[in-house]
This record gives C-alpha cells, structure tokens and sequence, in this order.
C-alpha cells in the first residue's frame, strides 16, 4: 500500500508518522508514505501557492497549477490511477467514519490533498478528488490533522500493520457497539475490585459480560449507535423467522 500526502506543511505530519503504529505498520507490512511539500511545484521564485478568491471575499485559495502538476507527478511514478483514491479532508465532505476506515484499508493507493486557508481551486477538486471527508462538525485551520487522523484509522485496519488484528476488529464501532472497559493488574486498587467475572477463567460468561457492557454503554453513552443497534437486531430476528417460515 502506498499514501500519497500534499501539503504545504510536511513538518506537522512527519513526527506523528515516525512514531507508534505508523511506524511499525510503515516497516511490517512495507507501508509508503511520501510526504510531498506543495511549495516544490510552485513556478515563481516565491514558491507562491495561493491567491485571492475571484469574486472578492477574506482568506487566500490554494491555487490549480502547483496541486496539478504535483498530482500529475505522483501517477506519472505509479501509474495506477485507476485503482486509486483521492482524498480531500474538507468540512463540507461527508463524515469519516469506521467503515470508510475499513474500505479504505484494502485500498492499494491513497493520495490526500491538504488544503489550508479557504480552501483549494474548485478545478483540482472536479478533476481529481474522488472522497470528500470530514472529520466531524467543526472547523480546524487546515487538512492536515484531519489527513493524519484518517491516514491512522485506515491504516492500523490493514492486515499485518498492528500485533493484533483481532484486537482492532473488537474496537469499538467495528460492529456499531461501543468497546467495554478493561482492566489489568493488581486485582484491587485503592479499594477499586476488577469484576469477578474477569477472574473466573470463564470464557463464555466472560464473553457474555464484554457484550452487556458493550450494550450498556452504547445505550448510556450513545443512544443514537443504540437505536441503530436494535434496528439492525430487530432486521436479523426478523430474517431469521422469515427463513425458518419458508423451511
Ligand atoms: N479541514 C478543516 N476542517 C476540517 C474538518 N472538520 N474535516 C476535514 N477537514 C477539515
């Protein structure tokens, strides 16, 4: 797999993605991350990249001719446009999500553009983005956070990135529920027992245990996942007796 960032501010990912489970999951399953400074396919002296919006109005637009070139540049080395995603982290993009996490994971080539100020030409987003997204109801100063926030849901879902797989498919939201709560050693703390439960060894009652929690505190905290959940219940139920009707 390999992802593709443009932005004019390569420091603010480059440290978060040399650290952690970026960098493990860039050397364990042959991750590439190529950062590319917008700045180096400006044209003037001054390595300008953005202007004024036509039509008047505060804030600077990224302009056409540098996103393009670079954009060019990238599938000129690759070659695989087709197979390809052209993200552009947007509040006005529809909202990231686990799911869009897990589609993208089994994409072989993402490219993001990060804008900054008001935005970046409309012509680069008609031409080459092919996802929009944002990352919630709230505006940040540029895409870069956001493309780092995504660049690490997608990519910690990628088989073989972390230790264990398992454990990022029992996340919270991987099956619309929220996760339980865990714990480890010592058994009490400061007066604060585990629950009993977790103690047994009991593998089925503590299974039956991580799931209650799980509903609870979807129902608690999340009560719009919750009424999705029971909708979902309700459809399979409702599957299940439509199929044992036809038998
Ligand atoms: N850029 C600025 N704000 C954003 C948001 N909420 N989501 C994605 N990209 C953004």
């Amino acid at each position: 797999m390999r992802i593709d960032v443009l932005t004019a501010f390569p420091k603010i990912l480059q440290d978060p993605l040399d650290e952690s489970i970026l960098k493990q999951a860039r050397s364990r399953i042959g991750l590439e991350i190529h950062l590319r400074d917008i700045r180096d396919y400006a044209t003037d002296k001054h390595r300008t990249i953005d202007d004024t919006p036509y039509g008047g109005g505060p804030g600077m637009v990224f302009k056409p001719e540098p996103l393009f070139d670079a954009l060019e540049a990238i599938f000129r080395q690759t070659g695989d446009r087709t197979d390809a995603r052209v993200i552009f982290p947007s509040p006005q993009g529809r909202l990231f999500s686990q799911e869009i996490a897990q589609e993208f994971a089994e994409i072989p080539h993402l490219v993001f553009i990060c804008g900054h100020y008001k935005g970046i030409d409309q012509r680069v987003i008609d031409t080459w983005v092919s996802d929009e997204l944002s990352i919630g109801d709230y505006v940040l100063s540029g895409g870069e956070i956001p493309a780092l926030l995504m660049i690490d849901g997608i990519v910690r879902l990628i088989p073989g990135a972390i230790n264990d797989l398992a454990s990022a498919q029992t996340d919270s939201f991987q099956d619309g529920l929220l996760d339980c709560p865990y714990y480890t050693r010592p058994e009490s703390y400061r007066g604060m027992a585990v629950p009993e439960v977790l103690l047994s060894g009991h593998h089925q009652k503590i299974a039956e245990w991580r799931l209650a929690q799980r509903i609870e505190h979807t129902r608690i905290k999340r009560p719009d996942l919750y009424q999705q959940f029971l909708e979902k219940e309700k459809e399979q139920l409702k599957k299940k007796s439509d199929a044992k009707q036809k038998k």
